[in-house]
């Protein structure tokens, strides 16, 4: 991996457009899913990115092969083609470096029977269980046994169970549905996710033929089919990007517009930015966000879909960092994910934790520091915090950064924003 660092100096007032990229969190799903069948699938919109990169190579190390191009319009497109052969295995080696790559157990079971799948290890997001994912899996007939660190998982037959999630956890909800596609009979999944993601994965099965009704609300039926095909499919805008920007403008000040998102998928972050006093409406097949004055505080807090993303909350912490009071934002997702707040406190920030909650006592300015990027959003959000703090801000580990974002330095340098990547 390519070991990288951000500068970033004070900018603004920013101005002009960016477009927003495919969601990696949707790509990287629909790209296991394709393990489900033979044949060549086409992805439009996948971000270029490091995790792309890495779904890439467990993919391959599954038997599948990898290609990015240009079609006759210039569009891009990444192809996935899948042979007779299928090796079951995603290794520790790439498992280790992106957790997502466990969405291959659902798929792989669906197709041959059988996956050995790393588990996965803790993250500085704490520890992250896949205990829900093996328990649907079972409901459906999977049989596990874990030895040596790696998930040995065989079915003789999927066969489609009610299954009842504790929490509607993303990740299981999606090895659920891609397994249920090729299992015998109707599998119910309630309590299930809703973010926009699912309903791309499940707009993905569908079109390859599977039979998915309600992806969206809290119970998804699957009915299994024989059968599935490769196909083309677009991956819906990524929100996290454009969180991101709405962040930049929020901290930087000025006027920008962002091409391809959907501003249905962002209800409650534009209201809650809408009470900050940034000023957004949709425009076609985008975004339009201005900030003149400065930021009012607001209270915050993370849940799944339609809440407010978990992590949306990094990109909030350091956008209140300056709002003129005091803010409270609590995360109800994943509890340990905290880690940012001592780097935005190296910058002056004055937040304090209590337990699962933070009190963001707004500056109007911040300063320059060394500081990390702990994760992707977390790099995200130093990015966004440096560009109100006098001084240059050196972001090490923007490696983290590089997993999620593509050409976040070029796109924020298009709208005015001094940010520099550097490798070293
Ligand atoms: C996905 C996203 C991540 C986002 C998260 C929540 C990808 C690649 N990642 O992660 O960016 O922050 O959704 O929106 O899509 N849990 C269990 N047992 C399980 C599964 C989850 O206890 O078997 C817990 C987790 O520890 C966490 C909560 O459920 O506290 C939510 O996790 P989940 O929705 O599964 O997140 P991911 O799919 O891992």
């Amino acid at each position: 991996m390519i070991v990288s660092r951000y500068v970033v100096r004070r900018s603004g007032p920013l101005q002009g457009g960016v477009t927003i990229s495919g969601a990696k969190n949707s790509a990287l799903k629909l790209m296991a899913a394709t393990v489900l069948t033979e044949g060549r699938h086409r992805l439009r919109n996948v971000p270029e990115i490091v995790d792309v990169d890495l779904m890439g190579g467990v993919l391959e190390a599954i038997g599948l092969n990898i290609e990015r191009g240009h079609d006759d319009t210039g569009v891009a497109y990444l192809d996935v083609t899948r042979g007779p052969e299928v090796t079951p295995v995603a290794p520790y080696e790439l498992v280790e470096k992106m957790r997502a790559s466990t969405a291959v157990m659902g798929p792989l079971l669906a197709a041959v029977g059988e996956a050995r799948v790393a588990m996965p290890g803790g993250d500085d997001f704490g520890t992250r269980p896949i205990d829900m994912h093996l328990q649907g899996l079972e409901a459906l007939g999977v049989h596990f046994e874990l030895s040596h660190g790696i998930i040995n998982a065989h079915t003789d037959a999927l066969v489609g169970a009610e299954v009842v999630l504790d929490y509607p956890s993303v990740g299981a909800t999606e090895n659920l549905m891609m397994a249920a596609a090729l299992a015998d009979g109707r599998t119910v999944v309630s309590n299930a996710a809703r973010e926009p993601e699912i309903a791309d994965l499940a707009a993905f099965l569908n079109r390859m033929g599977g039979q998915v009704i309600g992806a969206g609300s809290p119970t998804i039926e699957i009915e299994g089919v024989q059968q599935l095909r490769a196909v083309e499919h677009t991956v819906v805008p990524d929100r996290l990007e454009v969180a991101t920007y709405l962040a930049a403008v929020g901290v930087a000040g000025g006027e920008v517009t962002m091409h391809n998102t959907r501003v249905d998928h962002l209800e409650l972050l534009v209201e809650k930015m809408g009470a900050m006093g940034l000023r957004i409406s949709p425009q076609d097949e985008g975004m339009w966000v201005m900030r003149t004055d400065r930021l009012r505080p607001v209270n915050v807090a993370t849940l799944p879909y339609p809440g407010l993303a978990t992590d949306f909350l990094p990109l909030l912490v350091a956008l209140l960092s300056y709002a003129d009071g005091t803010s409270y934002a609590t995360e109800n997702v994943f509890a340990g994910r905290f880690g940012y707040v001592g780097e935005l406190t190296r910058m002056g920030a004055k937040i304090r934790i209590e337990d699962h909650h933070l009190v963001i006592d707004g500056q109007p300015r911040l300063s320059a520091a060394p500081v990390r990027a702990l994760d992707i959003r977390a790099g995200a959000a130093m990015v966004v915090a440096a560009l109100g703090a006098d001084g240059e801000t050196v972001i090490a580990d923007g490696e983290h950064i590089d997993r999620g974002y593509e050409d976040l330095a070029g796109k924020m340098q298009g709208i005015g924003a001094d940010v520099t990547r550097y490798e070293d």
